[in-house]
């Protein structure tokens, strides 16, 4: 979800609009906004893309003093309605929120059975009722607000406007992102990421965990957790709008996999001297007295994690597991102190991840976030960040900060490996040399993507696809399925192709659909003899591999490299054009498939 405010004398329904443009891929099954004006509401909501949104508000115009909140929505409570979309309504006031309300059910069978009529199924709802409740006791709409907050449980960042002092904006946050930003015209700008700002503030403060308050004309008034006013801190936004747009591409998602090549260059950049990788961030020592390290991660990043955890133990020999974090967080891990806890994370603010980042912070743990947004709460929260460089992700499906993420993961394992000595120095230094081909061998050739483009169009039907390779490919296996998954809507599972004939591969017959990672140097006969079984059971099979392959009905040559991670890398990129070409083909929207949001910041 996405979340944006204003307070100031500009066209405020344009400013809501082009930020909720901004954060549209982090949730998009509806959008609203409400504008209070001379002590008048105009509230505005529609289900769908936010070019709904801005249809049904053409003829507003907004051009006094106005104090604003929109949102865009990812349904966590409630079908994509329009009734459940925010901003929700009470008598005299607006709410919008991003988080989950975990005792809402609780507060709204009292409200409800006070007569408190609710509009929606959201957990959102129960607030601005709380908040009117409260408002007839309380002195002013502050001290009401500063209840209805400390009545809620769960995760949120809250913006609330009201009638009743019609020229504040309210505030809270607490497990979710929300920033506050401020021009030289001393005008007001909420946003729960910083990307609607940029242009718009040069200045941002990041509320922290347990801040809630209120916005003015004048002031920013920002209490702590512990009920203490504190002063905004504020940092310098950046003025350069990255990669907004798709330049000629037909989505986003195509445009990312073509810079791939260049994002990949600049998270090399600086890192690597002929016979070493340079951490800047990591301090002298940092890996002293560490004997394992924990991975945690969501979704792609998760897939990350699994392919760094090859890479940990075969090159720095280090016992390495990885974990999703969705699970991790409530099975009661055992944290030891000599366990360095990496969280992966492209946006930084996926909820679950962060939780896991908390929960080893308090164990007393070492922690580290590769991470793709600087400023993020994850950034914020790790001992050290490694940042991947990859620049604006737009593409709901991840895709250059995947390919960022392995190829920090790789050179952050030979640098343990340097200083553990777990390699030889010529290793290390025949491996640099790789490092620096991996922009090249991402680059996306003409050739190939009109190859997969004509053979793409045999693979929109079928019963399921299997994707399937051997050790690091495996993890490769897994992400071509779940970028095939996340923009087709068809059935993918990643699986090692060792374990076929374990189950699996009773599936077979011609309408199920073999996606073979066949790369020259890691296993490649073991590999070979497993897709043989599946042909011979008469799957259809499409391989990629650069050695010619005779038992596949299709077959995606990739070029010869010197290195089987080269050929993790080229390998990647054929399997994220198989996906997007098959979804264009299938006519969906590849940036922003069903159901899916870029960021969830709710468990
Ligand atoms: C969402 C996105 C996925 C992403 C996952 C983890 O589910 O749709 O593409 O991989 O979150 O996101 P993160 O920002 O933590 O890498």
């Amino acid at each position: 979800c996405g979340i944006v405010g204003y307070i100031g004398k500009k066209n405020t329904k344009e400013i809501l609009l082009d930020g909720l443009k901004e954060l549209e891929y982090r949730g998009y099954d509806s959008a609203g906004i409400a504008i209070l004006s001379d002590g008048e509401f105009s509230s505005f909501k529609s289900v769908g893309k936010l070019v709904n949104l801005e249809e049904k508000t053409k003829d507003f115009v907004t051009d006094k003093f106005a104090v604003g909140i929109g949102h865009t929505r990812w349904a966590t409570h409630g079908k994509p309605t329009e009734l459940n979309a925010h901003p929700h309504v009470g008598h005299n006031s607006y709410v919008v929120h991003n988080g989950i309300i975990e005792n809402y059910a609780e507060l709204k069978k009292a409200l409800l059975d006070e007569g408190v009529v609710f509009l929606s199924q959201t957990d959102t709802e129960v607030i601005v009722h709380q908040f009117e409740k409260n408002l007839q006791y309380a002195d002013n709409a502050f001290e009401a607000f500063k209840k209805t907050i400390s009545e809620l449980k769960g995760a949120y960042a809250i913006l609330l406007v009201t009638k009743n002092e019609d020229e504040k904006i309210f505030f809270a946050k607490n497990g979710s992102p929300m920033l506050v930003g401020i021009n030289e015209e001393n005008e007001k700008y909420f946003a729960s990421s910083d990307t609607p700002l940029i242009g718009q503030c040069s200045e941002v403060n990041y509320f922290e965990d347990g801040d809630y308050g209120y916005v003015t004309k004048e002031a920013i008034v920002i209490y702590d957790k512990e009920g203490h006013t504190k002063k905004p801190h504020f940092t310098k936004l950046s003025t350069n709008k990255l990669s907004a747009q798709k330049d000629g591409y037909r989505f986003f998602m195509e445009k990312e996999i073509y810079e791939q090549s260049a994002v990949i260059a600049d998270t090399l950049l600086g890192r690597l001297s002929e016979n070493e990788v340079l951490f800047d961030e990591l301090e002298d020592g940092f890996f002293d007295g560490i004997n394992e390290i924990k991975l945690c991660a969501c979704g792609t990043s998760y897939h990350s994690a699994l392919a760094a955890s090859y890479m940990f133990e075969r090159y720095s020999q280090v016992k390495t597991s990885v974990e999703v974090a969705s699970e991790f967080r409530y099975r009661s891990p055992i944290m030891s102190k000599d366990t360095l806890f990496i969280v992966i994370s492209q946006s930084g603010e996926t909820a679950d991840t962060l939780e896991t980042l908390k929960m080893a912070k308090k164990a007393g743990l070492k922690t580290l976030v590769i991470c793709n947004v600087d400023n993020s709460s994850m950034v914020r929260i790790a001992d050290t960040s490694i940042l991947t460089r990859a620049g604006i992700e737009k593409g709901v499906a991840s895709t250059k900060a995947f390919a960022t993420q392995v190829t920090v993961f790789w050179m952050l394992s030979l640098h343990v490996a340097r200083i553990r000595k777990s390699l030889d120095e010529s290793e290390i230094e025949k491996q640099i040399k790789f490092l620096r081909n991996i922009p090249a061998s991402v680059s996306v050739s003409d050739v190939m993507h009109e190859r997969i483009k004509r053979l793409s169009k045999r693979y929109l039907h079928g019963h399921g696809f299997f994707f399937i390779g051997r050790d690091v490919f495996f993890p490769l296996a897994l992400e071509g399925a779940l970028k095939l998954k996340e923009i087709s809507y068809l059935h993918a599972e990643g699986y090692p192709s060792g374990e076929m004939k374990h189950g699996p591969i009773a599936l077979a017959d011609p309408e199920l659909f073999t996606i073979a990672l066949l790369p020259q140097h890691m296993l490649y006969e073991k590999s070979k003899s497993n897709v043989e079984e599946l042909s011979a059971r008469d799957s259809t099979i499409c391989a990629i591999s650069p050695l010619e392959f005779d038992k596949a009905d299709d077959f995606i040559q990739t070029k010869e490299h010197e290195h089987y991670m080269l050929e993790f890398f080229e390998m990647m990129v054929v399997v994220q054009l198989l996906s997007l070409e098959i979804s264009i083909r299938l006519g969906n929207d590849v940036d922003m498939p069903r159901n899916l949001a870029k960021s969830v910041t709710v468990e």
